[in-house]
């Protein structure tokens, strides 16, 4: 992939000294769906898959920007003088958002880029591109002009772009999970103080298996952000009976004797997921620790029939894919991953039955919902890298 990013820069920007290859993962989480921005547990891990990146730094204040996933587009121009959002923009939002973000933490940028960018993860579907992308930016601009900032900051620059640049109201896992990855790990993290630790994933005879729905969806038009104004509505509603500063400091037992002083049942529904989410996933971290995979699984699917029936972010199109999931022998969990309404499953299967799990539920998958679906065998991955 080097060579072909290389050979892509230069038809494209021209030939020249100066130019560096950059990987970033994509990520998939494992469970904690909907956590992150209640203060709670996520699980993510990085990928093997993710986003190649070709840059030369410039000496005027030019952006050029190309992505060989969108050819038709050509070379998208932009200037450091003229750093905003717009539908115009398009992908380029998002390293455009990151390079604005530097400068709004104090660091600027001195002088303009070339970026060529190849991203092998399938686009909107939830294994995070963008962020895929901004922490790739993130980690090009650190290495270019040499800026004093850790791969968690990187994370933390990469939220903050995308909330406040691309006006997505996103939690901490994508970012982190990317800028973070360790290969074969997954990383246990606590979204209330960033403290975290990597668990080894030994799935012994197993694998990670993502099916792609191939509905697309963007956060910004999904409800994702309804979402959040639901739980951050109940949670002032607890306040009003127990001193919590976030839903992930209540268990379940809390969150029974309290719940009543929601007013709304929707509401109700809403914290009551990421309550429960919060504490299934600590205790999904601690099943695989005590190398119960199969607890692990039970979990997965219990984290998926909360996020259909209570937080309601699924729809047809991953309820079928995990519901045919559930009825292939050998699938040990399967749910939805990420924000929803549309992307990806995560399963853990077998490695015997993952030729009929991809063949059964593919087949009912296209029956039903009249296109097909993708599948990917994914390996965990390390964080961001020079190539
Ligand atoms: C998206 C967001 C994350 C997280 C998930 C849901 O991926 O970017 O911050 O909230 O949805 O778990």
């Amino acid at each position: 992939m080097k060579d072909r990013i290389m050979e892509r820069f230069t038809e494209v920007f021209g030939a020249g000294e100066g130019v560096k290859v950059y990987f970033a993962p994509g990520r998939v989480n494992l469970i904690g769906e909907h956590t992150d921005y209640n203060g709670g547990h996520v699980f993510p891990c990085a990928l093997t898959i993710g986003t190649y990146g070709a840059a030369r730094r410039r000496t005027d204040h030019k952006l050029r920007f190309y992505s060989m996933n969108f050819e038709k587009l050509g070379v998208i121009e932009s200037s450091l003088d003229e750093l905003t959002a717009s539908k115009e923009a398009g992908w380029t939002n998002y390293p455009k958002g990151v390079l604005w973000a530097f400068g709004e933490k104090g660091m600027k940028i001195p002088c303009g880029m070339d970026l060529m960018l190849y991203g092998n993860i399938p686009n909107g579907s939830g294994l995070s591109s963008s962020a895929s992308v901004e922490i790739l930016t993130g980690y090009i601009l650190r290495d270019f002009f040499g800026f004093e900032v850790d791969n968690q900051e990187l994370a933390l620059i990469g939220q903050y772009a995308e909330n406040h640049f691309n006006k997505v109201n996103c939690g901490i896992m994508d970012q982190f999970a990317i800028a973070m990855g360790k290969k074969d790990h997954a990383i246990f993290l606590d979204t209330a103080d960033l403290s975290y630790t990597y668990a080894p994933i030994a799935l012994e005879g197993a694998k990670i298996v993502i099916a792609c729905s191939n509905k697309k969806r963007g956060l910004g038009d999904s409800k994702y952000n309804e979402r959040r104004s639901e739980c951050e509505k109940a949670l002032e509603e607890l306040q009003a009976v127990v001193n919590v500063k976030s839903l992930g400091e209540l268990d379940e037992w809390d969150f029974e004797k309290y719940q009543s002083s929601i007013g709304d049942d929707v509401r109700r529904k809403r914290a009551k997921h990421a309550v429960y989410e919060n504490q299934r996933t600590v205790r999904a971290v601690e099943a695989l620790k005590n190398h119960d995979v199969a607890e692990f699984g039970q979990l997965m699917n219990e984290s998926h029939v909360s996020l259909r029936d209570d937080y309601e972010v699924t729809g047809i199109e991953l309820d079928t894919l995990v519901e045919e999931a559930w009825k292939v022998e050998g699938v040990i969990g399967s749910r939805m991953t990420g924000a929803g309404f549309g992307g990806c499953t995560v399963s853990i299967v077998k490695d015997e039955a993952i030729d009929t799990f991809i063949a059964q539920v593919g087949a009912a998958y296209e029956a039903k919902i009249g296109y097909r679906a993708d599948f990917y065998v994914v390996e965990i991955g390390d964080g961001p890298k020079v190539l």
